[in-house]
């Protein structure tokens, strides 16, 4: 679909994203199990992290939204941008204090997400808001690379990589999809990225386990997606969801547990698994850095920070950085 300012198109992968049959061998056959978190977000799965990001105990994203608030104007100044990409745009929500402070005439926003829809709606919205704004929309998948995204040769970049989400790359994949964000960049050009920080494991605990049950009904749903995927039959209410802060890996786990001992068959995959009463699924990982850690992240990356705003009392961490 496009006008003459809004387009959007799809990205095929550098490489082939492994579905979600290949993700279920690797990781749910045989103990210990895990899944990948990206199968979170079908739409019921989208709009409980919005519920999540509204209770009171998950800071990371109003913090994040804070110090964008605060600092869009100083990082709108020293990156200067034609170009705008952000990694995971979902509702461009928080990107609009970044376009709020864009010194006119503003360049083009490239919002880079899985969800087609998400990229067109949000779009739509943006070029009524923004008149001077061009938008070019994509669809894919970052974990398939970004090597074959059409942005042209000639105009600064800014990369936006925001919320947090590099804590869910495992060490070497966090350094793997930092090093193809350098690939993107020449000089002139930076990376926005947040990250959440290492604090009191009380408070990080609580960020992943709402009073409200939000985050225990996000991370329950994964069941459900694999369900109606692959004409599974995991006994959802059977499981209980559990938040467990690891202070030696320096990060928060969210896992399902079986109350007790079932099997669970996938029609899709003519096979079964036997779950024991207790056993867990590891669902997501939420990396958690200091300084330090994320200067050794960006620096094995071959990345150099040029820029690091800090949310009070270290809550949280923006930094731009250059190749
Ligand atoms: C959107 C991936 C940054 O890891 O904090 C929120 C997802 N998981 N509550 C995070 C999430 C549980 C969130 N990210």
């Amino acid at each position: 679909s496009s006008t003459a300012r809004l387009s959007c198109t799809s990205v095929p992968p550098a490489r082939r994203v492994p579905s979600m049959i290949d993700d279920v061998r690797a990781g749910l056959l045989s103990p210990p199990r895990w899944l990948p978190p990206k199968y979170f977000y079908d739409e019921t799965g989208s709009l409980l992290f919005e519920a999540i990001c509204d209770t009171p105990e998950y800071y990371p994203s109003r913090t994040e939204a804070a110090l964008l608030a605060e600092h869009a104007g100083e990082i709108m100044a020293l990156t200067a941008p034609r170009h705008l990409l952000e990694l995971g745009s979902g509702s461009s929500r928080k990107t609009r204090l970044l376009l709020d402070a864009w010194p006119a005439p503003a360049g083009t926003y490239w919002p880079f997400d899985v969800c087609a829809e998400m990229v067109a709606s949000s779009g739509r919205a943006l070029i009524d808001d923004y008149p001077d704004l061009v938008v070019r929309g994509l669809e894919g998948d970052y974990h398939g690379g970004l090597s074959c995204l059409p942005l042209p040769a000639e105009g600064r970049r800014l990369v936006a990589f925001l919320g947090g989400t590099i804590g869910n790359f495992h060490p070497g994949e966090a350094e793997a999809m930092l090093g193809e964000i350098a690939d993107l960049l020449r000089d002139g050009d930076h990376v926005l990225i947040g990250f959440d920080r290492v604090k009191d494991p009380a408070v990080l605990e609580a960020a992943y386990d709402d009073a409200a049950g939000m985050t225990a009904r996000f991370n329950r749903n994964v069941l459900s997606v694999l369900n109606r995927s692959l004409d599974a039959d995991f006994p959802v209410d059977a499981y209980r969801h559990r938040s467990v802060y690891d202070p030696e890996l320096q990060r928060v786990e969210m896992r399902l547990r079986a109350d007790h001992a079932h099997r669970v068959t996938f029609g899709q995959l003519d096979t079964a698994i036997d779950m024991a009463a207790g056993e867990e699924i590891l669902t997501e990982i939420s990396r958690k850095f200091t300084p330090a850690s994320f200067g050794d992240l960006l620096a094995a990356a071959g990345l150099a920070e040029t820029a690091h705003f800090e949310a009070e009392g270290g809550m949280y961490s923006l930094v731009l950085a250059v190749r």
